[in-house]
C-alpha cells in the first residue's frame, strides 16, 4: 500500500543535511509499520514527504498507487496524516473543526460523521471549545479525528501518542489496531518503544537519514541478540555511531 524507493531529501539551511538518505520500505494494508530513530533521524521528514507536505528530491513514493509528485490530490485523498504540529484553526471549535474538514474531504453528511468522530474520539465535554484554548490531548483527540473523517484505507501518524495521557493513549492504541483489523495500513513513528512493540508487525529503524534495519521484531530480535525493542534499537544505534566515529 505504501512503497518508498531511494526517498532522498536535502535541506540547505543554514548547512546542507540530508535528512532522508536513500530511503527505501514498504508498508502492506492490514499491517502496523513503526518508524524509529533518535531525535533529528528523519521521521518527520520522510512523513511531510509522504503525505506530499514536503517534496523529496529524489526517489519516489507511491501511497494506494499514487505517486506523491504525480498524484498528490489522489494520495492527499487515500490518507489520514497526524503531525506532531497540529493544524487546527484557533478560532473553530473542536466540532466545528471537524466538520469543516469533513466538507474539505468531500464526506456526504460531515455533521453526521463529525458526531460519529467526536463520539468515537470522546470528543464530546469539549466538542464546543475553540480549538486555541483545547489542552495538548484534548487537539491531539481533534487532529487524529480530523485526519480520519473521510476514512482513509492510509493513516500516517507522527508520534501519535505523543502529550496524551495513559487511557487516551491506549484508547488510541486500541483504535490503531482496529484500523489494522479492518485492513488498513498504519505507518507511524514513536519514541516509546512499549508501543513499538505491542502494535508493529514490522520496525525500521532511521539514523541520520538512512535506514540501519528494517524487518519484523522476531528477526530483529535475532540479528541483535537482544530480546526488547529498546535495547536492539540501542544496539543498531550505538553501532551505527560507532562506525562513524
Ligand atoms: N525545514 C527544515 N529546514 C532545515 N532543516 C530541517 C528542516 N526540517 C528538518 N530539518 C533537519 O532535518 C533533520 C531531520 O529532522 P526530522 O524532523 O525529520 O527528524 P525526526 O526524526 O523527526 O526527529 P524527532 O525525533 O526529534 O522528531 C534534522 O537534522 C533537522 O534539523
Ligand atoms: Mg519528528
Amino acid at each position: 500500500m505504501i512503497e518508498v524507493r531511494g526517498l532522498t531529501k536535502r535541506f540547505h539551511s543554514p548547512r546542507v543535511v540530508t535528512a532522508v538518505d536513500d530511503v527505501s520500505f514498504r508498508c502492506e494494508a492490514g499491517a502496523i509499520f513503526g518508524l524509529l530513530g533518535p531525535n533529528g533521524a528523519g521521521k518527520t521528514t520522510t512523513l511531510r514527504m509522504l503525505a506530499t507536505l514536503l517534496a523529496p528530491d529524489e526517489g519516489t513514493a507511491t501511497l494506494s498507487g499514487c505517486e506523491v509528485r504525480q498524484d498528490p490530490t489522489g494520495v492527499r485523498g487515500s490518507i489520514g496524516y497526524v503531525s506532531t504540529t497540529t493544524g487546527l484553526y484557533g478560532r473553530l471549535t473542536a466540532r466545528e473543526m471537524i466538520t469543516y474538514f469533513a466538507r474539505l474531504q468531500g464526506v456526504t453528511e460531515p455533521r453526521r460523521r463529525s458526531d460519529e468522530l467526536v463520539e468515537r474520539f470522546g470528543i464530546g465535554p469539549f466538542a464546543h471549545v475553540r480549538c486555541d484554548r483545547l489542552s495538548t490531548g484534548m487537539r491531539q483527540k481533534v487532529s487524529i479525528a480530523r485526519a480520519v473523517v473521510h476514512d482513509p484505507p492510509i493513516l500516517i501518524l507522527d508520534e501519535p501518542t505523543s502529550g496524551l495521557d495513559v487511557m487516551v493513549a491506549r484508547s488510541f492504541l486500541e483504535f490503531v489496531e482496529q484500523a489494522r483489523d479492518e485492513g488498513r495500513c498504519v505507518l507511524f513513528s514513536t519514541h516509546i518503544m512499549s508501543e513499538a512493540e505491542r502494535l508493529c508487525d514490522r520496525v525500521a529503524i532511521l539514523h541520520q537519514g538512512r535506514i540501519l534495519a528494517d524487518d519484523t521484531l522476531p528477526a530483529l530480535r535475532e540479528a541483535s541478540g537482544h530480546r526488547y525493542l529498546e535495547d536492539i534499537f540501542v544496539h543498531f544505534v550505538q553501532t551505527a555511531r560507532d562506525e562513524d566515529a
